[in-house]
């Protein structure tokens, strides 16, 4: 498993963190985010990872800004994601039961290392169930293929 991380300046060290936990898995990640504290702006970042994502060269994403906000509007402005802005594990964990969530967000204003852990690992351990489910994804497809207006 392949996954593209990316943060701002309000979370390159809980990222490095996050990075770390999820070699330590085993798991392959790319880098998009930065590393220092250097003011930026977070829809860069969210752009790349989420193209990433979208385009099949990493199975999942994760963006980590101030809120994990900004992250998940902008990752949702690229065709195909649907990035999940959560603060605790089981918002993370339903998110990939119920809405297949490909790229998940959080903020390093907002949570903690351990807490961040434990919502990557909810999200990590948690498989799509598909049903009536799929049923809503496919009307969230079909607003994206309609355009705005
Ligand atoms: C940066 O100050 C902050 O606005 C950003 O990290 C994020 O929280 C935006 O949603």
């Amino acid at each position: 498993m392949k996954i593209a991380i990316g943060n701002d300046h309000a979370a390159p060290e809980l990222k490095k963190e996050i990075q770390a936990y999820l070699e330590e898995k085993g798991i392959e990640v790319e880098n998009f985010g930065t590393d220092t504290a250097d003011r930026c702006n977070y829809a860069e970042y969210a752009e790349k990872v989420a193209k990433s994502v979208a385009g099949g060269k990493a199975d999942a994403g994760i963006l980590i800004c101030g809120t994990g906000l900004g992250m998940s509007m902008a990752a949702n402005k690229v065709k195909g994601i649907r990035a999940a802005a959560v603060s605790e594990p089981v918002s993370a964990r339903l998110s990939k039961e119920h809405n297949n969530a490909n790229i998940l967000c959080f903020g390093a204003r907002i949570v903690g290392v351990e807490m961040a852990k434990a919502i990557v690992d909810a999200w990590l351990n948690a498989h799509f169930l598909g049903g009536r489910h799929q049923m809503r994804i496919d009307q969230i497809t079909a607003l994206e293929e309609k355009g705005s207006i």
